[in-house]
């Protein structure tokens, strides 16, 4: 069956989306972009040209996603809006019998997170968030690491990721206003962590963490690419303690505030050894650590299942995960609730900042007993 694709939002990351389409369609997958929606006419217009030259269909340009929804027949919508809309646009397409993969974070809040897994639930769709982290190689390897004992039992986690950010990150208003984006790096950026831990570690139990913005203004480009000040009312740095329901404990940092030098690694310690951004080491015999690089451990732990056609991109991987589900059954591997739980482990950040930086119960948060930070965003929404 060649699965008609709609796609609401075309840009920044949109555009690895539509790169996967072209992927996938250059595997003989059988699909099809049926019709591209974005509030800016001439954004979704270059999807549809791109569209033509790279898979020889021409989508549909659209500027409403509900005229979308009325005059294409879709079998699955991606979505990749800022986070304001992912609730906003994502009920109505399930509600018109679409499947819906939706960009991470699932959604600005975890209420509005949990209309969107019950409006699937209802609507019998598949509903799959992009998360595409863990499904690189690095990230995989370092799971079947871990599964297989090789450095112990892991107790330690550092995983540090901050600079001024990139102009995509730092140089879009939206990404600054609490409003449109939920919370800044420790939710954007953060949520990726999120999900690495839970793939990795388990459950997280709690989350200590202070949050704060350094920068008061910044610049940036609107959606019309005017340089435009922006004056933030979303964090820029947040630091945190973790602790996972096993045992293990983390450190945890996320900012666009940092001058100078950028930083950023990932540190697993384990009974046995360490993780050291992708590299192995253990204790050896004479108490010396031996090491396994990188390249090694990757080309160990690369089972054939997680990338299929030898696909290496891991948004082509999200995507073709998604459509076997919708055309074969099963549950993709990051739905609903797993993108609700890494979500919430993020906004325990922000609800114990709230608290003066006392320690929150990730599933209070998921269970919405706390959600000081959030309300704001609740009422705002009418949720
Ligand atoms: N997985 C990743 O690594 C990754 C990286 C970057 C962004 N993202 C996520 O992707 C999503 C989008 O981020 P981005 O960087 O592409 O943002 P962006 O600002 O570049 O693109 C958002 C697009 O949505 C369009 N839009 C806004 N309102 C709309 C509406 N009502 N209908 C149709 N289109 C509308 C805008 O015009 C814009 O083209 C966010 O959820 C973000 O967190 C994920």
């Amino acid at each position: 069956m060649s699965l008609s694709i709609g796609m609401i939002g075309c840009g920044g990351m949109a555009r690895g989306h539509l790169n996967g389409l072209i992927e996938l369609h250059t595997h003989q997958y059988d699909l099809r972009l049926t019709a591209v929606c974005d509030a800016m006419a001439s954004r979704a217009a270059e999807f549809a040209s791109i569209s033509t030259e790279q898979m020889g269909t021409t989508p549909t340009v659209y500027t409403d996603y509900r005229a979308m929804l009325d005059a294409s027949r879709l079998d699955a919508v991606l979505i990749a809006t800022d986070h304001r809309l992912h609730h906003i646009l994502t009920i109505p397409c399930l509600e018109a019998g679409c499947h819906v993969m939706v960009e991470k974070p699932i959604a600005i809040t975890i209420k509005a997170g949990r209309a969107m897994i019950d409006a699937a639930q209802r609507h019998h769709r598949i509903f799959a968030v992009a998360e595409q982290y863990r499904r690189g190689e690095e990230p995989r390897a370092i799971k079947a690491t871990l599964d297989a004992g090789v450095i112990g039992t892991p107790y330690m986690i550092f995983r540090q990721s901050g600079g001024v950010g990139s102009s995509i990150f730092c140089g879009t208003p939206w990404r600054h206003s609490k409003a449109d984006v939920g919370g800044g790096p420790m939710l954007d950026n953060g949520v990726h962590d999120a999900d690495l831990f839970l793939y990795w570690i388990g459950e997280v139990d709690e989350v200590m963490a202070l949050a704060t913005t350094f920068e008061k203004t910044r610049t940036g480009k609107t959606t019309t690419g005017e340089v435009a000040t922006i004056h933030p009312t979303a964090d820029d740095t947040g630091i945190a303690l973790v602790r996972f329901a096993n045992g293990c404990i983390g450190q945890w940092t996320e900012s666009w505030a940092m001058h100078g030098q950028p930083f950023g690694h990932t540190i697993i310690f384990g009974s046995k050894g360490s993780i050291n951004n992708g590299e192995i080491n253990v204790d050896g015999p004479d108490g010396k650590p031996v090491k396994t690089e990188r390249e090694a451990l990757v080309a160990q732990y690369k089972p054939d299942a997680l990338f299929p056609m030898g696909i290496k991109n891991s948004v082509t991987l999200e995507q073709h995960e998604f459509f076997e589900c919708i055309q074969h059954g099963g549950t993709p591997e990051i739905d609903g609730h797993i993108g609700l739980k890494a979500e919430a482990i993020c906004y325990a950040v922000y609800e114990s900042n709230a608290a003066g930086g006392q320690p929150i119960k990730v599933q209070d948060v998921l269970d919405g007993k706390v959600d000081t930070y959030q309300r704001e965003l609740n009422e705002s929404l009418g949720l």
